[in-house]
């Protein structure tokens, strides 16, 4: 044991670096936080630019931001590792002191290096460390020979890199042996080694957990924090006797801490080689209790407060599962003898892959069966899976740098579908697949602001910014694609070919490629270019195209184009890129025989199709379910023959396919690549549409045009379309929730209730007001009463239809059982003077509504028809007092809330005014130029189609008006 003076002295170093960083000092930082569509860095040139993410996956996205984003990229400078010397094995021993007032981590490390190329500089990464270069010693390993240490030069606050210089160079194929002794402080940013916290019976309680991914291993100790420089960890971490630790292996021994009775060490067993980034340890006073037996050979065991023991079953049943599952699918053993998932109390990301050790969010891992909503089980498997996934596709074999990341994150965005369709079939997860990502991904790709999946990324910032939804949902698209042009089969066995030829190594793209390139040759795949050419032309080009597809009914052949599709077209002349793909053609008229397939090649523009092998009066229809990233555009003719197949037997059309001509024909129309009318001719048919899917996929697309159409005349034949289409599809699902429900039935009532209370279908209506008075009469029975799928439409039409005693009841149980789904409900009123005063609330620290939700609750009304124009005049009107309450975090953030319902020229004017009279603070702000951009096309797209939407709803009114629909 060594001797703790020197870590004393230390401490008044470490407090050096008391004042980290704190989180977001600029507005864009806080809008960031704020916004739920996503905004993101621009990783290329530093030029914070924006995306606006549709919010089909906010709940997923909102923390995928962590806190600790650097306000300045540092372009340019040199933080890459020399890699003339490389570690092989670490033994790393860490301290934590866990309570308040201290929170110092004393630190040693041995690190075992081999010389590649001869040099009197080491170089490794450190953040925030305080080292103490007297500690310092190097060794050559053979002989024993220390080797003196010259100088210690210190650029972590620079290049978070230091730098030992020794007194002769060290010998190219020797190995050497470094010690140092260090502190750091357990952070409050959620990266390196970290401290937590949560609430016991009134007592704050302490943990100190590990989040290095991607490049925060260096606030923990001194390291070699790139992902191709795998070694071995030996992890020893210190402890009070009374809590526990876990990392990546398993524990050997225990043993106690000299001089300081009462606390012990525990000894890890060296890992396996890997990446720094995936190296994981806690301390806490959490327990782990065993998954169930009998499902894996591996040891499993789930980790979490003792306070939720009961919450841990699901993934205790799940998890060893899925692992099972993985092992047969990639036909690779897990190599470690365990693996333990915790439930981490404050989390950055969603969870974190570390070998043997995943932590997540709480809400992601600990499931209460009687409270959780159908999507909320869902989450938990498919996190659950993708985590999984990564430990053969990420920890086994990793991508070689942080531009590949998305062979890490889009495979494993891509397996999670599969993983969790192997233990809960019910999900029916792969149908969801083009609903959850591909469409969704469609939104963002679609914008010249996107980025190719894989762009060279240098700096912390620039490599944190690499987890969005272009790695995550664009990479499992595409590699769901080339698993279709392949062969699902052909795809699986080059997996394990990449997989066991890269084994604790890295790989790059062209390495994935190669091997599916090896297995489809072997067994006679015949594809008209390479994989890796194919692939390239995704991979490197941002975007994606449609085929615009025109039928000769005569020859019964076709002409393909391919063409860039783009939501909004600047006159940005200068991207020299020509954006076209090698593209799968799939197409069918009947589902019966195997699909046609042909291709448009990367240098193809157009290109004829002799035969479609359908006659004159049949349908085509192209990208077969969906496989593959791109959208269609049909002619007339073909467009009217599927809207009578649809109105006919839509079943005759996969629903995949449904989906996807809605999505891509109201995307079209919205492009003005094709006309609204033969949109909405598609939507005829969904008055027999029963399925998830479909439904799904066009209620996103007709929001917008509803949200468009509230403030115009034509809105009364809207309502009458859109009830004419909702109401059958409710009346099929029914209000009431039962057990045996499947999952996506669960999903379809969501929908379904959603969209016929808001457009006041009375049964709906009705049975959401009975069930609100029960919850009012046995307000603790809210579990047993209103289904958790169903809450917040209950509650938002309760309030919407219902009086003062509605409302007074909701304000209640926000305040006493602190649910803000009661508060979104308030919201949700059609009442200008409710909403008002709820929007004065904002500026009272009195008023009941805590500081925390202010946002929500600004958001929500700002999003109500009604409350829309009254959140803008509370915006201009009251704009001191906002910022005397608030001060002024909020502006941007609301500027942009209230632009997305605005669509007039007045409604502009106004927005424009609000801007320049405080320009200041909203003249630079992303945000704020991102809604006055929505409200210019809103106007833009009223003028547009509104006359053309007005008549085609005038010539297609339901023939028997409906009755049974509640007016306000
Ligand atoms: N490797 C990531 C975690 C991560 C995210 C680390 C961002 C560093 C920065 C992990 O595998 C992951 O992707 N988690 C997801 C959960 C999900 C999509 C199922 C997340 O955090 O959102
Ligand atoms: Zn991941």
């Amino acid at each position: 044991m060594r001797n703790l003076l020197p870590f004393l002295v230390l401490i008044a170093v470490a407090s050096a670096f008391g004042n980290i960083q704190t989180q977001f000092d600029g507005p864009d930082e806080v809008e960031l936080r704020l916004l739920e569509p996503a905004v993101v860095p621009d990783p290329v040139d530093g030029v914070s630019r924006w995306w606006y993410t549709p919010s089909r996956k906010a709940h997923i996205y909102r923390h995928k931001y962590p806190k600790n984003i650097q306000a300045q990229p540092r372009q340019g400078e040199d933080l890459r590792l020399p890699g003339d010397v490389l570690p092989r094995l670490y033994n790393v021993r860490l301290l934590p002191f866990i309570e308040v007032g201290n929170w110092t981590t004393d630190g040693y490390v041995e690190i075992f290096l081999d010389c590649i190329i001869s040099t009197v500089n080491i170089s490794m990464n450190s953040l925030d460390l305080t080292i103490d270069p007297a500690s310092i010693t190097v060794t050559e390993e053979q002989t024993g020979n220390p080797i003196s240490v010259v100088d210690f030069i210190d650029e972590q606050s620079t290049r978070e890199i230091i730098t030992i210089q020794v007194s002769r160079p060290l010998t190219a194929g020797k190995q050497y042996k470094i010690t140092m002794k260090f502190i750091s402080i357990l952070n409050a940013l959620l990266a390196g080694f970290y401290r937590s916290s949560y609430v016991e019976n009134g007592v704050t309680k302490y943990l100190a957990v590990t989040q290095f991914e991607a490049t925060d291993a260096r606030r923990s100790f001194p390291c070699f924090d790139e992902p191709t420089m795998k070694a071995n960890f030996t992890v020893t971490v210190g402890r009070k006797e009374t809590w526990t630790s876990v990392s990546n292996m398993p524990l050997i021994t225990t043993e106690p801490i000299v001089g300081m009775p009462g606390f012990v060490w525990d000894n890890y067993q060296t890992s396996v080689t890997m990446s720094s980034y995936l190296v994981a340890f806690m301390v806490s006073e959490f327990i782990g209790i065993p998954a169930e037996p009998g499902l894996s050979n591996v040891e499993f065991s789930i980790w979490a407060r003792p306070e939720a023991r009961n919450l841990t079953d699901y993934a205790r049943n799940i998890g060893p599962r899925i692992l099972e599952f993985f092992e047969s699918y990639y036909n690779i053993d897990y190599p470690l003898p365990k693996q333990d998932m915790a439930a981490i109390p404050d989390f950055a990301a969603g969870a974190m892959e570390n070998w043997g050790l995943i932590t997540y969010r709480e809400e992601y891992l600990l499931i209460d069966p009687n409270r959780a909503t159908a999507r909320a089980v869902q989450l938990a498997a498919v996190v659950s899976a993708h985590e999984l996934a990564h430990q053969w596709f990420g920890n086994l074999v990793t991508m070689d740098w942080w531009n590949a990341l998305w062979l890490n994150e889009g495979f494993a965005s891509y397996m999670e579908y599969i993983g969790t369709d192997a233990v809960e079939p019910d999900f029916k997860m792969n149908d969801q697949f083009i609903i959850e990502n591909l469409q969704y991904v469609f939104g963002i790709d679609a914008l010249e602001t996107s980025r190719p999946i894989n762009i060279e990324v240098n700096t912390p910032a620039e490599i944190n910014s690499m987890f969005d939804a272009i790695s995550y949902e664009k990479g499992s698209c595409v590699i769901r694609m080339c698993a279709d042009i392949i062969g699902l089969e052909t795809f699986q066995r080059g997996l394990t070919r990449y997989l066991s030829d890269n084994a604790y190594g890295n790989a790059g793209q062209d390495n994935l490629w190669a091997a599916l390139q090896t297995q489809a040759d072997s067994e006679n795949v015949i594809l008209p270019a390479t994989v890796k050419e194919i692939m390239d032309t995704w991979t490197f080009k941002m975007g994606f195209p449609y085929v615009t597809v025109n039928r000769n009914y005569q020859t019964g052949g076709a002409v393909v184009i391919q063409n860039r599709f783009l939501l909004r077209k600047s006159n940005d002349t200068t991207d020299p890129t020509v954006y076209q793909w090698w593209l799968p053609l799939t197409y069918t008229s009947d589902y019966t025989q195997t699909k046609r397939r042909d291709w448009l090649s990367v240098d193809e523009f157009s290109k004829s199709l002799p035969n479609l092998g359908a006659a004159a009066n049949q349908w085509v229809i192209f990208n077969v379910d969906q496989q593959n990233y791109y959208r269609v555009a049909y002619d007339p003719t073909n467009y009217g023959l599927i809207r009578d197949q649809l109105i006919a037997d839509h079943q005759r059309v996969s629903a995949n396919n449904r989906a996807q001509l809605l999505d891509d024909a109201f995307n079209l129309a919205l492009t003005e690549l094709i006309p609204y009318a033969d949109a909405l001719d598609l939507t005829l048919y969904l008055k027999y549409e029963r399925e998830y899917v479909p439904w799904h996929a066009v209620l996103s697309e007709l929001n917008y045009v509803d949200i468009m159409l509230y403030n115009f005349a034509e809105f009364s034949n809207w309502k009458t379309h859109m009830t004419s289409l909702v109401e059958p599809y409710y009346n099929f699902i029914g209000f009431q929730e039962t057990q045996s429900d499947p999952h996506l039935t669960k999903y379809c009532r969501i929908d379904a209730m959603n969209w016929a209370c808001r457009l006041g279908v009375a049964d709906c209506v009705q049975n959401s007001l009975s069930t609100y008075a029960t919850l009012m009469s046995q307000p603790d029975n809210l579990a047993q009463i209103v289904s958790p799928n169903e809450k917040s439409t209950i509650l938002r039409t309760a309030i919407e239809y219902g009086g003062q005693a509605e409302y007074d009841f909701a304000f209640n149980q926000y305040k006493t059982k602190s649910d803000t789904s009661f508060l979104v409900a308030m919201c949700a009123s059609k009442q200008a003077t409710v909403l008002s005063g709820l929007l004065e609330m904002l500026l009272d620290p009195t008023s009941g509504i805590l500081r925390l939700d202010v946002n929500t609750v600004f958001n929500n009304v700002a999003n109500n028809p009604i409350g829309n124009e009254i959140a803008l005049d509370f915006l201009i009107n009251r704009w001191d007092d906002i910022q005397n309450a608030l001060g002024s975090v909020y502006f941007a953030t609301w500027y942009r809330y209230v632009c997305t319902r605005q669509n007039t020229q007045a409604g502009l004017d106004k927005l424009i005014q609000l801007r320049d009279a405080h320009s200041v603070i909203l003249g630079n702000s992303n945000s704020v130029k991102q809604g006055i951009q929505t409200v210019e096309s809103n106007i833009q797209w009223v003028s547009l189609n509104l006359g053309e939407i007005g008549t085609w709803l005038a010539g297609n009114q339901p023939a028997k008006t409906i009755s049974n629909v509640i007016r306000h």
